[in-house]
């Protein structure tokens, strides 16, 4: 049950409030002052904090400022009466959302019931980073190495909301695998995801393949048609090798993301649509502005959030974990046990995979098909045989000996990833961990079990 700290001096508000809240769901602690909400607030961290603007010891904001943690809560002000100023200074805070008095009780369920969705997500999301510990993989996702990582959190964050994603990365790096995985754990996930592969529709079909069109618009256009705008409503679209489309359709496209609205091809009524936009490209895409191949306002709209998908030369230990992986699904569906040798390991380790993970894949196919019992040499092609043995350790330099924190990253953000990464390497061994990382076992259980709630 998500829980929800409120906070008011006036006690008969807090009564009603509480009683809202409760019914919709939520488990609720009550404070009537800063210093007593700070004091709830050490016990446990709650998923959603509504707070009164004016307090006896001080004000609402006063919390967001100083609440370690706050990190992963949700944070509704309530104010007697509306001030700009206070608005401006609460968002840049990181407030959710902002009531004023008295409280509009279909405005508040709207508020709690998308914090409750976001929260059960977020419980989805703590519960494969478990599975990420112990089988390796997140979601549909195969890999462990730090640069992974990075993305599962990117993933994570970004997909309970409903920003815009633009995915980037070589050909066969996994973008529609993200794509997908960003879609499963948002709250669009029983609704439609439609892909449309801007590459593979000719261009004079994309328009109305997006949009739709009206009855007699154009030859051949003997019935109305919807858009994949309008048949994803309510939920995602994927647009897919986004720099392919054709630039006079970029324009449209942006005017669509911005207005909500389409109009089909020879219609003139605007309809509403609600749909996001999840986008991909294997190109690198400022250099298509640069080109002329992509409108940069386009580009500014998609990149709202932007995820990049590694190449796998860089997942080390990755490439063996999913080249087992996928010798284990064939081996189960063809009922053939089959395994590496070690000489094998090695070279696929030091091969660059300019293909990726597709690439591997049809290797490792082929490979199983070519076994007996033992992926050799032999059954490698010879751009991976040939690599001499030499090279391979050299290439296949162990990953996950440091991880990587970004500038800008919060000394919290860094510690977490410090921690998380020990742990993994010491494969959730917890008092080593602690031994290594110099802290009190009891220390990490606080840590991981505070990571757990975000
Ligand atoms: N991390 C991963 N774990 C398991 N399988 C993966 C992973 N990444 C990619 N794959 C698999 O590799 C293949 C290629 O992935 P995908 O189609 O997502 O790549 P892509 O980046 O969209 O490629 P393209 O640029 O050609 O569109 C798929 O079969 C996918 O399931
Ligand atoms: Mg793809």
């Amino acid at each position: 049950m998500p829980r929800a700290l409120l906070v008011d001096d006036d006690t008969n508000s807090l009564s009603v409030m509480t009683e809202l809240v409760e019914l919709e769901g939520f488990s609720v602690e009550a404070a009537s002052s800063v210093k007593d909400a700070r004091d709830l607030f050490q016990r446990q961290i709650p998923d959603v904090l509504i707070t009164d603007l004016k307090l006896p010891d001080g004000s609402g904001i006063d919390l967001l400022k100083d609440a370690d943690g706050l990190a992963s809560t949700d944070v509704v002000l309530i104010t007697g009466h509306s001030s700009v100023d206070t608005a401006v200074e609460a968002f840049r805070l990181g407030v959710t959302d902002y009531l004023t008095k008295p409280v509009d009780v279909q405005r508040l369920k709207a508020i709690l019931a998308h914090i409750a969705r976001a929260g059960a997500l977020k419980g989805e999301i703590a519960s494969l980073r478990t599975e990420l510990r112990k089988l390796g993989r997140f979601g549909p996702m195969v890999g462990v190495s730090p640069i992974m990582n990075e993305v599962y959190d990117l993933i994570a964050k970004v997909a309970p909301t409903d920003a815009t994603v633009l995915i980037t990365g070589e050909s066969g790096t996994g973008k529609d695998l993200i794509a997908q995985t960003v879609q499963q754990l948002s709250s669009r996930r029983n609704k439609p995801m439609l892909p449309l592969n801007c590459a593979a529709v000719s261009p004079n079909l994309i328009e109305s393949e997006l949009f739709g069109h009206e009855r007699g618009s154009f030859t051949g256009a003997d019935r109305t048609h919807k858009g994949h705008f309008e048949r994803a409503s309510g939920g995602t679209l994927f647009l897919d090798e986004i720099v392919e489309m054709p630039i006079e359709l970029q324009s449209k496209l942006l005017r669509v993301l911005e207005t909500n609205t389409v109009h089909r091809i020879g219609g003139d009524n605007p309809i509403e649509v609600d749909v996001r936009i999840i986008a991909a490209t294997n190109r690198d895409p400022a250099q298509a502005v640069k080109e002329g191949k992509m409108r940069e306002d386009l580009l500014f709209r998609l990149n709202v959030f932007p995820i990049h998908a590694p190449p796998l030369r860089l997942r080390g230990d990755d490439v063996q974990l999913l080249a087992e992986h996928m010798l284990k699904e064939l081996s189960e569906a063809e009922g053939k046990r089959v395994r590496f040798s070690q000489a094998a390991l090695d070279r696929m380790r030091a091969y660059e995979w300019p293909g990726n993970v597709r690439e591997m894949k049809n290797v490792v196919h082929r490979a199983f098909i070519l076994a007996d019992r033992e992926i050799g040499l032999e059954c490698l092609p010879e751009q991976i045989r040939g690599l001499s043995p030499a090279q391979a350790p050299a290439a296949a330099a162990p990953m996950g000996d440091g991880i990587h924190v970004p500038i800008g990253s919060s000394v919290a953000d860094a510690e977490r990833r410090l921690i998380m990464a020990t742990l993994d390497r010491l494969e959730g061994n917890k008092r080593e961990t602690a031994k290594v990382l110099g802290i009190s076992l009891k220390t990490l259980y606080n840590r991981l079990s505070a990571y757990q709630e975000k």
